[in-house]
């Protein structure tokens, strides 16, 4: 029998399908699905248009933080709009929130920081990381050190370098992309790239010689940087092998290949440190912040570069003139407002030492999940987590991409009141809001085990594990 007509969209629904181009969306199936229209938030929680509520497993998009409705990131924002709505920073413009984001910034950075430089998305950026990479190296005599070398799976956003730099197919394919000079070298997953009997260890350090013999086969006066996410997060939630960046960054250093830690999804607490780096043990060059910097209550963004970039760039305009590079959005007094907000929250709640606390919990229901029959791994570390599910446990096999089971979770999720997200592979992704509790986590568990039967009963009566 034919499988039953979806039921009709709601009139928002339908409103919303009719007017614009839903991002990362499938577009054909979305016309029968129609949009989950989610209308307010708490705490952890959000609110459908029917009042339905929602664990928001994802932190809308590895960002809030906070949480809904934090109304001391309310009255910053208003307390700002009030004062000065809206200045830039180009030509020799400033306002105060820029200046002390800024300060505070060079303050918690983990590395030597020269200088920020703001936009306003992880895409912004990661295309100014490369567009400064570039600068540094004509202001150094050397034009031909241009190429950057990021990893098969790694996600950068999706401006065209940045999508360059991401290592997703999908982001290429059609696209004509990766543009010229950007490279991608193995993906850190021990579970997917391992030899047999490979240790993490030793997968770590075939990485690095993949790493070294790509570099000297390109020729390294043509390698410019290499940028890697502390842990990949729209990959598919990957956690490098141990001592992988302890192996990495030695070879960036051999070639004198300028090291970037994109660390929009991991800066601001997720594993447990404040960055990424910290916890993954490595020392980058420069850092990309965005997405948690404001708990997204706005957005806003930066690149921190090291004072060798901003040398670099003042000998440019010694020779150039103007820094012709700048968003009109990039630093805005509102988001800078809110993000020194989010911060100070950061600092004197002790949010990431207290994300850090409940991530013990969160990683054991987490690795609990992996004697579930649909469920080849689940992996994490700090607040975020992949659940990997497979056709076949023993032989890793996935499921066929278009009988969309990662898809079908999802809903099942939904359906239990929790929001997680699906990426490629039919992995599942978790990153709840950093102030999640102890029962919230075992509440976000305890209905993901019940969505996770529901489709496990699925792909039974459907015969998924088989096709
Ligand atoms: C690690 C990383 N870098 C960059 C981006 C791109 O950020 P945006 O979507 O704000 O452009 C993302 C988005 O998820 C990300 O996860």
């Amino acid at each position: 029998m034919p499988p039953p007509p979806p039921p009709p969209l709601s009139n928002l629904a339908t409103r919303d399908v009719e007017t614009f181009v839903p991002p990362y969306t499938h577009l054909a199936g979305f016309r029968d699905t129609g949009p989950l229209i989610l209308e307010r938030g708490r705490g952890v929680h959000v609110y459908d248009t029917e009042g339905k509520a929602y664990i928001e497993g994802m932190a809308g998009l590895w960002c809030t933080a906070l949480g809904y409705g934090n109304e001391e990131l309310v009255e910053a924002a208003a307390a700002q709009m009030r004062k000065l709505s809206f200045a830039h920073l180009f030509t020799g413009k400033s306002h105060d929130p820029a200046i002390e984001l800024a300060e505070k910034l060079k303050e918690m950075a983990p590395v030597p920081i020269s200088k920020v430089f703001f936009c306003a998305s992880g895409s912004e950026a990661n295309d100014s990381q490369i567009k400064l990479v570039w600068y540094l190296n004509n202001a150094l005599g050397r034009p031909k050190k241009k190429k950057i070398v990021s990893r098969i799976k790694a996600y950068h956003g999706v401006t065209i370098a940045a999508a360059s730099l991401t290592g997703l197919a999908a982001n290429h394919r059609d696209f004509d992309l990766p543009l010229p000079g950007f490279l991608h070298t193995a993906c850190p997953h021990h579970y997917r790239g391992a030899q047999d009997g490979e240790s993490e260890e030793q997968f770590a350090a075939r990485l690095a010689a993949e790493l070294d013999a790509l570099i000297e086969k390109e020729g390294p006066e043509t390698v410019a940087a290499f940028i890697a996410e502390p842990v990949m997060g729209a990959g598919g939630v990957i956690v490098p092998p141990r001592s992988y960046f302890e192996k990495i960054a030695p070879i960036c250093t051999k070639h004198d290949v300028f090291m970037i830690s994109d660390e929009v999804i991991t800066g601001f607490g997720r594993l447990g440190t404040m960055f990424g780096c910290e916890k993954l043990h490595f020392h980058p060059h420069a850092i990309s912040i965005a997405k948690q910097l404001s708990s997204a209550y706005l957005p806003i963004a930066g690149v921190m570069v090291p004072e060798q970039v901003y040398q670099a760039l003042l000998s440019e305009s010694r020779k150039i003139g103007v820094f012709a590079h700048g968003f009109t959005y990039g630093g805005h007094p509102v988001s800078a407002a809110v993000a020194l907000k989010a911060i100070e929250i950061y600092l004197r709640d002790r949010i990431v030492e207290k994300a850090a606390e409940q991530a013990a919990r969160f990683q054991a229901r987490l690795a609990a999940l992996n004697a579930h029959a649909l469920v080849g791994e689940a992996r994490g570390l700090g607040l975020i987590g992949g659940v990997e599910l497979v056709a076949d446990k023993r032989s890793k096999r996935s499921f066929v991409p278009q009988h969309g089971v990662g898809a079908k979770a999802v809903q099942f999720a939904e359906h239990e009141g929790l929001i997680v997200r699906a990426v490629l592979g039919d992995v599942l992704t978790l990153c709840p809001p950093l102030i999640i509790n102890a029962a919230q986590i075992d509440e976000l568990f305890d209905r993901l085990v019940r969505a996770l039967d529901k489709t496990l009963d699925w792909v039974t009566r459907e015969r998924l594990a088989h096709s």
